[in-house]
């Protein structure tokens, strides 16, 4: 017999600040207008500690609502995965911690660190325990609040990033016409310079007389990374669809990581997808990373855009480098 995993239920989770582009022209030299055509981007929700708003606390909301179009316990997960750079505490791990707060007693959980593809990765390894017979059921997080890792003074990095948390459970079936259908993924840690945060503890720890505060923040060559997002998500997706003996034209719906609209619709256009196949939300959230590719997911399940049966096909690219693909039939 074989199993399949089926995605039963999605959900998102947002802080409640919302920061416009006009407010970056009070500490840096940059410009709504610049940020708007440059990235697509308007505003992004930024999370507010003080609040309690956190790595953990998005990906709570996100697992909740989740939980809740699923229509199943906490205690029906048998496996969490949180994809993230920003974990909450480096032990006990973010999943560890949401399995506490969810009550999800039967879960085993770890944090996977593949930058912007952390649910992508997230995703294909939770796809693999169901096929293998492992685990019935898996949650899936890409939970992030990035704008602790951004340098607030670097006017090139610092517009792009949003807070937010995305989630999806997936659980075994033996239908495969509504699964995941196949799963890509891709890392190349020799361009890993492109786009990277320097400072680990274990490469300079915090406590060492040349620890320097802004080598714990993200540094990207843009225009590199740019080429190469675009470059790796058409390769990765045009994989996918061949894994799959499909013609672009089969997919009923794309799912592009949320960078930058310019990267999207370079995407869209050599892949030749019409634009009404595509969701976005870059515009109000910015890059929120992992959380991007769920977040969609979720939305445009949610407003109807996507059904079950739809072939749906998701991308990312994020840093380290890391990106893939995955074809899912919902
Ligand atoms: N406001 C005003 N000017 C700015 C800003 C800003 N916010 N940021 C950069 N500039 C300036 C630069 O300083 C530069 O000025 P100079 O010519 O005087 O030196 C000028 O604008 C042009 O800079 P470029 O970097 O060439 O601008 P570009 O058109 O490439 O846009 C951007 C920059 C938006 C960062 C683009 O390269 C990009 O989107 N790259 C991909 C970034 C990305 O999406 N990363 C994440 C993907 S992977 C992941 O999600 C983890």
């Amino acid at each position: 017999m074989s199993y399949y995993s089926k995605i039963i239920g999605t959900g998102k989770g947002l802080p409640e600040k919302i920061m416009t582009n006009k407010e970056f022209e009070s500490f840096i030299e940059t410009s709504d207008e610049w940020i708007r055509t440059r990235t697509g981007i308007s505003q992004r929700h930024i999370a507010n500690t003080e609040k309690g708003e956190s790595t953990l606390s998005l990906a709570r909301l996100a697992s909740l609502n989740a939980l809740e179009k699923a229509a199943i316990s906490a205690q029906d997960i048998d496996l969490i995965i949180v994809g993230t750079v920003t974990p909450e505490s480096v032990m006990p791990t973010t999943a560890n911690s949401l399995q506490r707060d969810l009550g999800a007693v039967n879960a085993f959980s770890f944090d996977l660190q593949a930058a912007c593809s952390g649910f992508l990765y997230g995703l294909s390894i939770a796809d693999q325990y169901i096929r293998s017979g492992t685990i019935k059921t898996a949650l899936v997080v890409g939970a992030e609040t990035l704008s602790t890792l951004v340098d607030w003074q670097n006017r090139s990095t610092c517009v792009l990033f949003g807070d937010a948390a995305g989630a999806a459970i997936l659980t075994r079936s033996e239908d495969r016409s509504h699964s995941i259908l196949s799963t890509r993924v891709y890392s190349d840690g020799t361009r890993g310079d492109l786009l990277k945060i320097p400072h680990g503890y274990a490469a300079c720890p915090p406590w060492r007389a040349d620890y320097s505060p802004s080598e714990h923040k993200i540094k990207m060559q843009g225009s590199e990374i740019f080429k190469l997002a675009v470059r790796n998500m058409i390769d990765a997706s045009m994989k996918v669809l061949e894994d799959n003996h499909l013609k672009i034209e089969e997919v009923d719906f794309f799912i592009f990581h949320q960078a930058n609209i310019r990267i999207i619709e370079m995407c869209v256009k050599t892949l030749n997808v019409p634009a009404n196949k595509t969701w976005l939300n870059v515009d109000k959230y910015g890059n929120t990373s992992a959380a991007t590719l769920p977040i969609c997911l979720d939305e445009a399940w949610r407003a109807g855009a996507i059904k079950s049966g739809d072939k749906v096909l998701m991308t990312t690219f994020g840093g380290g480098i890391t990106w893939g693909a995955t074809l899912i039939q919902l």
